[in-house]
């Protein structure tokens, strides 16, 4: 056996026996992130809407594809019950809805095919396809007034909802306005260097760009490098979807940058790779999301090419797991260094360099998917 199979089987045990115990002490939460090794369920300040809502449910499927354990089905349709209420508060939803229910009711028919969960997931796809703006061609991300025309780079990930309700109906106008979409982040968020612009601000009457504001990264024109992941992987993604050379020629000119970036600081992605060199911000998360979106390029590259993306995906998912993982049982969470913004919430860092439940889902989806287990999500 060689080296990477044996590190791979050895964390896939330690995955299974720690998802295994975590499972039955989450009960009907939705975890977000942990703080002193616990999951709160803090609808507080993250109503059930917030876009994190599926991914400990996006475990679960993971998890029962992958080992047959019923539970973990069970567990999965907790969150799916409580997520499509929100179906019916539609002003309270926002593009996330591909995160949501693409890892909620979507897994769920893809594995099941349980009917009822393809209509919940066809809801939530026609109110994705609501958010698109033919003006400029994109899907709007954020409900709040003034934000009428930002189009952000996460929405590369949120467009698959749209590419699976073409394949279940065989109905163009998802697929379409998913290409429009991915065709107005092609040509306008990505930079000559392959790094990428968080948000992009378009004019919803004219289709205009009429400007770059700052959110999650450093600043407006620094590379907030879950953003960077996003595009890596939703490029390829479309690719997958739609077979245009130009998404995976777009995603590989964002990995080649990513690779270059994170090879330089031990394969453990800073918040942002154009932030001053101080304070040292990290987010496993980032890594996490661009090595599963390395392997999705993997599969369409020449074999010559192959190994160069496999390889730099398994950098990142052993420095992440030797420098980040807790196996204690006894704790929630299990790679810690998840950083969801980099200045925070107005100055409040709460969820800073903390175990947030998307790096665990994606580390988790990257080892299965080296391992040929787990299924298709996006
Ligand atoms: N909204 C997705 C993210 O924060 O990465």
């Amino acid at each position: 056996m060689g080296k990477e199979q044996a590190w791979l089987e050895a964390t896939w045990d330690k995955l299974q026996k720690k998802f295994a115990i975590e499972r039955e002490r989450m009960g009907s939460k939705i975890p977000y992130f942990a703080v002193n090794n616990e999951y709160k369920q803090d609808f507080g300040s993250f109503l059930p809407s917030f876009w994190t809502n599926g991914f400990w449910a996006g475990i679960c499927w993971q998890m029962y594809q992958a080992t047959g354990n019923e539970k973990y089905k069970d567990t999965a349709r907790i969150t799916s019950d409580i997520l499509n209420k929100l179906l019916l508060k539609a002003d309270e939803l926002y593009h996330d809805v591909g995160f949501m229910w693409l890892n909620t009711s979507v897994a769920d028919y893809r594995i099941t095919k349980d009917e009822d969960a393809r209509k919940f997931g066809l809801h939530a796809a026609n109110i994705l396809a609501g958010r698109f703006n033919p003006a400029g061609g994109f899907i709007r991300a954020w409900n709040d007034d003034g934000r009428e025309g930002f189009a952000i780079i996460d929405c590369m990930m949120n467009i698959n909802l749209l590419y699976w309700a073409y394949e279940v109906t065989g109905d163009p106008r998802y697929k379409h306005i998913a290409i429009r979409h991915a065709d107005t982040t092609l040509e306008n968020h990505i930079r000559e260097d392959g790094s990428v612009y968080h948000i992009v601000s378009i004019d919803p009457e004219n289709g205009a760009v009429a400007g770059f504001p700052e959110n999650q990264g450093y600043s407006s024109t620094s590379s907030w490098s879950r953003g960077q992941a996003w595009a890596l992987y939703g490029f390829a993604l479309s690719y997958r979807h739609t077979k245009d050379i130009r998404y995976l020629n777009a995603a590989k000119q964002v990995a080649h940058y990513f690779i270059a970036n994170v090879s330089l600081a031990d394969w453990i992605p800073l918040v942002d790779f154009r932030a001053p060199k101080e304070p040292v911000y990290i987010d496993t998360t980032a890594g996490a999301i661009a090595a599963s979106g390395l392997l999705e390029i993997e599969e369409y590259v020449p074999e010559f090419e192959k190994a160069f993306y496999s390889e730099a995906a398994l950098c990142i998912l052993k420095s992440t797991e030797e420098k980040y993982a807790d196996w204690d049982e006894s704790h929630d969470g299990i790679i810690s260094g998840g950083t969801g913004s980099y200045h925070g919430h107005n100055g409040n860092r709460f969820d800073a360099d903390v175990p947030i439940i998307y790096g665990d889902y994606y580390f988790l989806e990257a080892v299965l998917r080296l391992l040929g287990k787990g299924v298709r999500l996006w």
